[in-house]
């Protein structure tokens, strides 16, 4: 995985339901951290004795979890209090020469001033409000992840694909690849 010589721990931030962990094919251990009180999984998993589940947010990881060689979040990074703060504090959790894997919207439009008619659609306007801009991402990255590449891609609702203009009208991505030197 990533190029390392052996299975890699991994602590994947605002887990949500920890669906990576069934989807990863080789890891030593994978702790999975989310503030939410329904959709994590409570730590007796089938998956495997490799798998724990966290209940804390990224501002208040127990000291307990040990350094991780990956460290992933999808989906969360503008819902943290201090993004550069966190993503600083982050770095201290790797070992030497781990990675830190960011994935979230990217906000390329303007702000959506309007409410939504339903609980789903709100959501999705409360998130790209919320969303970092590409602006916001160059400062984060140049003040607590200096070297990190950043790509970004874009929804074209039939996939995926690397970001040619900032314009879509179904969303943009960024992914942040970060190496600990
Ligand atoms: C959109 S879900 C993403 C879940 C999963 N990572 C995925 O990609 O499927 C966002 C998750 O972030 C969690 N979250 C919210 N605030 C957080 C915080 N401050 N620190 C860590 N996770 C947080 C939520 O509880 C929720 O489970």
């Amino acid at each position: 995985m990533l190029g390392m010589n052996t299975p890699p721990r991994i602590i994947d931030v605002g887990c949500g339901e920890g669906l990576l962990a069934s989807q990863l094919e080789d890891f030593e251990e994978y702790i999975g951290v989310d503030p939410d009180n329904s959709g994590i999984h409570t730590g007796n998993s089938a998956l495997s004795a490799k798998v724990k589940f966290i209940r804390a947010g990224v501002e208040n990881i127990p000291p307990s979890v040990s350094h991780a060689d990956i460290i992933v979040s999808s989906l969360n990074l503008a819902l943290w209090d201090d993004p550069i703060r966190r993503c600083i504090d982050l770095r201290k959790r790797l070992s030497l020469g781990g990675r830190i894997l960011i994935i979230d919207l990217l906000r390329t439009g303007s702000r959506i001033e309007y409410a939504a008619s339903n609980e789903l659609n709100q959501f999705l306007i409360d998130q790209h409000n919320a969303s970092l801009t590409p602006e916001d991402l160059k400062v984060l990255c140049r003040k607590a992840l200096p070297g990190a590449e950043i790509s970004t891609f874009t929804d074209n609702r039939e996939t995926i694909v690397p970001t040619i203009d900032t314009a879509s009208d179904y969303g943009n991505l960024f992914f942040i690849n970060y190496q600990e030197a």
